[in-house]
């Protein structure tokens, strides 16, 4: 039994990828798998948590003792961040939620046409961001940066963006860690200091970062 660092305490982590639909049989969605989200659930959990699953579309179960509430695009992952953040005292956004979602969503399915389509797509809420920004009630926000390149100045450049208090930062272009991989690297990063994590399952990482942010919240 591990000691009860979060006992008392509720988490709300948004994990998975979104889904934002084009027409009545195709949408746009990404990698995410949803295990580091759902590791830091069962984390949480077993640190003696109560914790909110916001998920996107993904074929986990739900770790024990978690709620679940499943959504699939941006906007219903938003409305439900919403939702649940004021009553939280963490709030983990690990979903990769699509930056963008079509602009206008086809009732009856898109033909096939001529050799080229234009796809117009319009910016999604900043989920994050608007949590982060909550005038009462605004929960310890801790975001992911997903980057390819660039990694540390990304995402501390998101970290104070979005007016986040931590930000845990992964490599997703390597394909031993990130996006579906059983392993992740994290680094860390608050305003003044920053922390290494070096690869390792995501249950593992999971629960350093939920114990960490308990350190932060004491
Ligand atoms: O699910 P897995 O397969 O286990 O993979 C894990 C992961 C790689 C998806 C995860 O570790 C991770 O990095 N999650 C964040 C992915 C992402 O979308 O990162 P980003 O750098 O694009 O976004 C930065 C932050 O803003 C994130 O906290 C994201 O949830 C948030 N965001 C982004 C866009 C948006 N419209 N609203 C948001 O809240």
């Amino acid at each position: 039994p591990l000691p009860q660092v979060l006992a008392g305490k509720t988490v709300t982590i948004t994990a998975g990828p979104t889904r934002e639909a084009l027409d009545p049989v195709r949408f746009i969605t990404n990698h995410s798998s949803g295990k580091m989200g759902f590791s830091l659930a069962e984390a949480a959990h077993a640190l003696g948590a109560k914790v909110n699953l916001i998920a996107g579309p993904v074929s986990l179960p739900t770790p024990g003792g978690c709620k679940r509430i499943n959504v699939e695009s941006a906007a219903q992952m938003h409305q439900s961040a919403l939702e649940y953040a004021p009553q939280s005292d963490i709030f983990i956004g690990c979903a990769a939620v699509a930056d963008y979602r079509a602009a206008s969503v086809a009732s009856q399915k898109i033909k096939k046409q001529g050799d080229e389509i234009t796809l117009t797509l319009t910016k999604n809420p900043d989920i994050i961001a608007s949590v982060a920004a909550l005038p009462t009630s605004r929960p310890y926000t801790v975001g992911f940066a997903a980057e390819t390149q660039n990694v540390a100045q990304y995402a501390q450049g998101k970290l104070i963006n979005k007016g986040l208090d931590m930000i845990c930062a992964n490599d997703v272009s390597n394909s031993n860690v990130g996006f579906n991989s059983d392993n992740n690297a994290l680094t860390l990063y608050w305003k003044k200091e920053r922390i290494e994590l070096p690869q390792s399952s995501k249950k593992e990482l999971a629960l350093t970062v939920m114990q960490a942010i308990a350190e932060k919240i004491k």
